[in-house]
């Protein structure tokens, strides 16, 4: 791979320089690679209808070529030209939910290549809320593809410094726009089944969907331990969000983790991810507070965030508290599994 100079251009969502964002809607439009923020994680953006940039994100990120990339449209007018058929579920949840962290899958038109969707008839869209990244579409031809702006494998973005991390020297641009606000990747909805799918949690939850279409399923692949049974989504059956250090989860009742994990944490070569509530249970290890049960909101923040400093440190193992409730913490726990390999440890059986 040609090794590019990355630019990094801070941007101000609250007066967005028309300027930075024409420059970035020109890469775009020559095929090349932007990374932008959304309000979910960092996207690395390409131009959706071009095969040829699509095959560049593959490169840049080192992504499986099976692996269909989400289509980031900035008005409802644009779903027309790249989804076959609109359902009526599907106006409804885009009323309720977009622009916002939600995204649904469609049978695609043939605009649409199947370099973009990884072979797949179907085409997944998006419509973020953010301005920075509604601007970057609008300005980069109104369909951009953008999976999250990280090396394959690696946790997603939550902040252009964790893109620069993973990007430097293959892209030419990064537009900075500080911290997204939500930290987890969009609840991905399919549409062409009969009952509507969630094919991966998110802010959007489960029960947010059956308040506006009453039924929904949760993907049995999602849920299953079965080794077997793939979820339906193709990126959600990679080993991913994974930090370098071995990752267990550990469940049970506060006293119990706390003192599961208090036995493993002898040095600073071992990890522990904690609650403003249970910070004060741990004495040893390297300690890390990833937000307050009292609103998941804060721990979906920061989850990503704090693996990738686990990263930089350069611990061997590390022991995470569980987040297993309904709403958010679906979304969590799902990352949090995944990051662990679904290593999950019952310190209620685990005395010693
Ligand atoms: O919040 C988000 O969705 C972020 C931001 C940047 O918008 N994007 C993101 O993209 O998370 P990515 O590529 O990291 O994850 C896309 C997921 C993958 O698991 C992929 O397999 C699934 O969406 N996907 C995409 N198109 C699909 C399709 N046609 N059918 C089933 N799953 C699809
Ligand atoms: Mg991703």
């Amino acid at each position: 791979m040609i090794i590019l100079h990355t630019k990094v251009i801070k941007i101000d969502r609250e007066q967005i320089d028309a300027s930075v964002i024409s420059e970035a809607g020109q890469i775009l439009k020559e095929g090349g690679l932007v990374a932008f923020p959304t309000e979910t994680v960092y996207g690395l953006g390409a131009n959706a209808l071009d095969e040829e940039a699509a095959a560049k994100v593959y490169a840049a990120k080192g992504r499986p070529s099976d692996n269909p990339l989400i289509v980031h449209i900035a008005d409802m007018e644009s779903l027309a030209g790249i989804a076959r058929q609109v359902p009526e579920a599907a106006h409804k949840l885009a009323e309720a939910f977009w622009p916002g962290p939600l995204t649904m899958i469609f049978p695609k038109k043939e605009a649409v290549p199947c370099g973009t969707t990884g072979g797949l008839a179907t085409v997944a869209v998006r419509m973020p809320s953010d301005e920075i990244a509604r601007a970057v579409i609008r300005s980069g031809g109104g369909y951009i593809a953008a999976p999250s702006a990280n090396t394959s494998g690696r946790p997603s973005p939550t902040l252009a410094a964790h893109v620069k991390e993973d990007m430097d020297g293959k892209i030419p641009l990064i537009l900075d726009g500080g911290p997204v606000q939500i930290g987890l990747e969009s609840t991905i909805v399919d549409l062409t089944e009969e009952i509507p799918v969630i094919l991966r949690p998110g802010y959007i939850t489960l029960e947010m969907i059956k308040g506006v279409l009453g039924e929904v399923k949760m993907d049995q692949g999602l849920l299953s331990e079965d080794p077997l049974v793939h979820p339906k989504a193709p990126g959600m059956k990679y080993r991913h969000y994974a930090p370098r250090a071995d990752l267990k989860v550990v469940e049970g009742p506060a006293k119990d983790v706390a003192a599961y994990i208090n036995r493993r944490a002898a040095d600073r070569k071992t990890g522990i991810i904690c609650t403003e509530e249970t910070r004060h249970c741990y004495a040893c290890g390297m300690i890390k507070c990833v937000g307050t049960r009292t609103d998941e909101r804060s721990v979906a923040e920061h989850l990503y965030e704090v693996l990738r400093a686990f990263d930089e440190e350069g611990v061997e193992a590390i022991y995470s508290e569980s987040f297993d409730s309904p709403g958010l913490g679906q979304a969590i726990m799902n990352r949090l599994l995944k990051a662990a390999g679904h290593q999950r440890i019952d310190a209620s059986k685990e005395k010693s």
